[in-house]
């Protein structure tokens, strides 16, 4: 399928102070579009930023039908936009399109639509170490029904925000014994709207008692641990990392996969098993709980710094010797710094869409 790329006139470029980037709230000039209809994507475009307008009756605003990706787009050493992994990202939204009962969308154009996006909005990398132009692929049921049943429309877009340096700093976890994210069958394993919409009021519990993010359990015994708000999680315990195995209700992190092949590259054995909180909280009462970190597109990896369970306070570590030596080789390796052994790394745009 063709892309058809209309640019705009008045670009907000110039308006944008790459050294105070308002996280989540500047988006790029333009967005790439496709729509379902009759049974088929089509009309793929790159076209100004505008506002869609949409039926009071959209189903996604009923029933939810909503799923979104997240990727970042870095600079190589020279200045040549990136990509991180594009293809894990579009087979990911492919398997939340399948568990929502949405249209898959092609694979190829999902890569396509991306290099045709940054490259009309290259300027807008920013060129700091450790920023990036996060992307935001999303797919919605836009038919106007009411009534139980899967859409016969969607839109299919992908929009762009530069994201300033991103400083992990230590972070503390909430794990929660009340609320669940996920349950066996339930939706877990997709990147659907609902899912985040379900950890908002959680997640606002657990800052107001200090704590960061919200740190999930099992649905059954809230005993296994499965991830933190937008992460995937790693434990190093007497020298070895453990992290929840993919048992349904976790979210298949491409940054969780990346970081098990670092760490094995480095010569750490890792394991993917069930995980209790209070296996965690044993080792680190024996003193053999090392290091733990999350791991996710938005941030890279966060050192964890503790956890709060209960009346309980997990101490977890004051130093974090792996998760940043695995931070640096992560950035590294996104631009251009380290060697791309896993061959990882794409280029954003080819000539035919600059
Ligand atoms: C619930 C959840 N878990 C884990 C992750 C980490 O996934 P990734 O490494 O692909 O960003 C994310 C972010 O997409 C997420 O939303």
């Amino acid at each position: 399928m063709n892309i058809t790329i209309t640019k705009t006139s008045d670009s907000k470029l110039d308006s944008i102070d790459f050294d105070n980037i308002p996280l989540g709230r500047a988006f790029t000039d333009h967005m790439f579009i496709c729509d379902y209809a009759d049974g088929k994507w089509q009309n793929p475009r790159v076209t100004p930023l505008e506002l869609i307008p949409t039926h009071p009756a959209a189903m996604a605003l009923h029933y939810g039908q909503a799923i979104f990706e997240g990727m970042k787009s870095t600079l190589s050493r020279k200045r040549e936009p990136l990509l991180f992994r594009p293809a894990e990202n579009a087979s990911r939204l492919n398997a939340s399109a399948r568990r929502m009962g949405m249209p898959e969308f092609p694979e190829d154009l999902f890569v396509e639509g991306l290099k045709a996006l940054v490259a009309v909005e290259q300027g807008w990398i920013p060129p700091a170490d450790g920023s990036a132009l996060y992307l935001r692929p999303f797919m919605y049921a836009d038919e106007p029904f009411i009534g139980m049943r899967a859409a016969t429309s969607f839109k299919f877009i992908i929009i762009a925000s530069p994201a300033g340096p991103f400083f992990s700093k230590p972070v503390k976890l909430w794990a929660e014994k009340n609320y669940i994210r996920a349950a066996a069958g339930g939706t877990g394993e997709a990147k659907a709207a609902g899912n985040y919409a379900a950890a908002i009021r959680p997640t606002e519990i657990a800052k107001s008692k200090g704590f960061d993010q919200v740190l999930w359990l099992d649905a059954n015994e809230h005993t296994y641990i499965q991830e933190v708000g937008t992460m995937n999680i790693f434990f190093k315990i007497n020298g070895q990392f453990i992290t929840p195995n993919l048992d349904g209700s976790v979210l298949h992190g491409i940054t969780r996969k990346s970081v098990i092949d670092l760490l094995k590259h480095k010569g750490y054995t890792v394991t993917e098993r069930p995980i209790t909180i209070q296996e965690i909280a044993e080792a680190a009462q024996n003193g053999n709980l090392e290091e733990a970190f999350g791991t996710g597109t938005a941030v890279g990896i966060a050192y964890i710094q503790e956890i709060g369970w209960g009346d309980d306070t997990i101490k977890v570590s004051e130093t974090y010797p792996v998760g940043e030596a695995i931070n640096d080789s992560l950035n590294a390796i996104k631009t251009g710094l380290e060697e791309d052994v896993f061959g990882w790394m794409m280029p954003a745009t080819t000539k035919e869409f600059v």
